[in-house]
This record gives C-alpha cells, structure tokens and sequence, in this order.
C-alpha cells in the first residue's frame, strides 16, 4: 500500500485504536475536518501543535461524545452554558467554559478555559462514544490557512506529516456545513460570540434569553487574527455581482466567486473553491460578499480575513 492508503480509512474500529495508542485521527465533523488526539495525552496533544505549526498559546477546542459532558470536562460552566449545550449538541457551537483540571493546560493553550464542543457528524460521534475520551481537535491544516472539507483537503495538507501505522484521516465525506462553529464565550456577561458560524448570534440571544456582546477586546480565538483563512491567491472583496464583473475585467488571472444565491451552498463550498483556485494556479479570487444576516455574517468573516494582509 502506498502511504496515503495505509493513512486513509473509513474503518472506526482503527481511528479508536489509533487515539487509544497515543496517535492522531482527522476526523469529520458537519464543520471542517479536525486533527484530534486524546485531549488528556500531553505527547499527543503536542504533535497536535506541531504537525499544524500552531503557536503554544493558541487553545484547541475539546470535542465531547454527549450534552452532559458539559459538566465533565469544565468547573461550574453556569447556566448560559448548560442551556446552549443543551439546546445546540450535536451541533456547530463551541462554548467556552471555566477549564476543568483533569484537563491538562497545553490543551488550552494556557488558560483557565477551555472550549468544548460535541459535534454532528454521526462518524466523529461514533468516535467519541467509542474511546470515551475528550478529543482535542482543531481544524486539520496547517495554522493560519484554509481548514479542510474533504478528506482528500487533509491529505493535500498534512498527508507528508502524518506518520502512517501511527496516525489515520478518517473519511467521513464531504463536510455539510462547510465553516468552523460559532464560539460562545460564557464566562463572561453578557455571553461574547468570539466566532461567527452557522448558529448566527442571533440565534444564540434567543435561546438564553439576554443580549449577547460582539468580538471584543485582544485576539482571544486565532479565528479572530486580522489575516487566517487564507489561501495562496490573492482575495478582492465586492458588494455585488456587477462590481465583480468590472472588477475582473481590469485583474489578469482573476475569476470570480459568487455564491450569494444560496448562503448554505456558499459556506459548503467556500473553501474547497480556494483550494481548487490555488490549485489552477488562480491569481486574484474576486468574491461577493453576501448580506450581514444570519449565515451570511460568518461567510463576511472568513472572506474578510482570508482576504486581509497577510504576515510574511
Ligand atoms: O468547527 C470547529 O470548531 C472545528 C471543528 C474541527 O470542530 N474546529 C476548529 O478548531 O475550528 P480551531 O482550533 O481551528 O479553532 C478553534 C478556535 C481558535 O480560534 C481558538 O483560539 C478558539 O477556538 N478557542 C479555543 N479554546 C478557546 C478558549 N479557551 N478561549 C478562547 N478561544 C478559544
Ligand atoms: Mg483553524
């Protein structure tokens, strides 16, 4: 076997030997692939930052099999958190709690919180209930580019620097949603969405019943970096479809993204089309940016940072 066969496989049987042993399984989830390890395993929460090239104080999210996990894996995570879990598990929200301390600090990157998140993709569940351990996992490429959709994403990202008889991708498909979760921080008040996603922030007012702040304040979540998300080619952001079209009409190499149509279908696809325009060797992407409603703010988020200045 060639050694993307030995590391791709739909085999959960394998992915829960291979997190028992130590080693790191990406795995589906209705979001993004994630990169996971056994979130108690100090060795293999550390291949986690390294195989991303992830700075030591960026905090991985903890992924957990039931609601009730909640309470587990966090000291008094207080009632916003309890009815978020109980309402949105399975399901695209990270909700950030008080760390509790069988969690070891690196998986926090330091802090005393920790974010956990029990995801909808019956694969990753399967998983979870299986090993019956905390899985730390974020987005399975390397820090500050496009996050993977598709197993095939993973491969093309991280294939070179998984270890094959060590680690696995499990393929679980095409991810349904398409973008990272929604983080709710809920140790502060009123709760701070920290990350726009599916669950919009309005969502979230509604089902606490109290306002809801906006990102604020330092950098807390790496997704709140002026630049990530970002592809090879260069991002032009418009307002309409007519905008793009002159727009285009001046920039060699350029072609456009417009999937304003049907936001669902944007945020599916967004990232595999800066993939597949990296991969045509595409210059300049000159996206539409959807309205501010709903889904439509997490896709201006994502196009905004992927299209923002980049670090040397
Ligand atoms: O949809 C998702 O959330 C995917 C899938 C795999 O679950 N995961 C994901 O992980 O996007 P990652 O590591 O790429 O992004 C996690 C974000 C980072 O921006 C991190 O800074 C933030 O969550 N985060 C995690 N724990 C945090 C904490 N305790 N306080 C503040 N931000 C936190
Ligand atoms: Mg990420």
């Amino acid at each position: 076997m060639s050694r993307i066969e030995d590391l791709i496989t739909t085999d959960v049987d394998r992915a829960v030997e291979t997190i028992r042993s130590g080693g790191l399984v990406a795995v589906p989830t209705e979001t993004v692939y994630g990169l996971a390890a056994d979130a108690t395993d100090v060795e293999a929460v550390t291949r986690i930052f390294e195989i991303k090239g992830r700075p030591a104080d960026h905090p991985l999210i903890v992924h957990v099999a039931r609601p009730e996990d909640l309470d587990r894996w966090s000291d008094n995570p207080g009632d916003d958190a309890r009815t978020l879990a109980a309402t949105s598990w399975p399901g695209p929200l990270t909700i950030i709690v008080p760390r509790a301390r069988e969690l070891p600090d690196m998986v926090a990157g330091g802090r005393d919180t920790v974010g956990l998140r029990m995801p909808a993709h019956p694969t990753a569940i399967d998983l979870l209930a299986r090993t019956g351990l905390p899985l730390a996992a974020p987005s399975a490429n390397r820090f500050g580019g496009v996050s993977p959709t598709t197993a095939q994403h993973v491969v093309d990202d991280l294939g070179m620097l998984l270890e094959p008889g060590r680690d696995l991708i499990l393929d679980g498909g095409p991810c349904r949603i398409g973008i990272e979760s929604t983080i709710v921080d809920c140790t502060t008040s009123p709760p701070q969405v920290l990350r726009a996603g599916a669950v919009s922030a309005d969502e979230v007012m509604t089902l606490l019943g109290t306002d809801v702040a906006a990102a604020s304040g330092p950098a807390r979540a790496s997704g709140m970096l002026p630049s990530h998300y970002a592809p090879r080619c260069q991002i032009r952001l418009t307002d309409s479809g007519d905008d793009a079209s002159a727009l285009r009409a001046g920039t060699p190499h350029s072609e456009i993204l417009d999937l304003t149509d049907d936001l669902a279908t944007y945020a599916r696809e967004l990232y595999a089309s800066l993939r597949d325009a990296d991969a045509r060797g595409v210059g300049t992407v000159i996206a539409v940016l959807p309205s501010a409603n709903g889904l439509g703010h997490a896709i201006r988020d994502r196009l905004t940072k992927a299209a923002a200045p980049r670090p040397e």
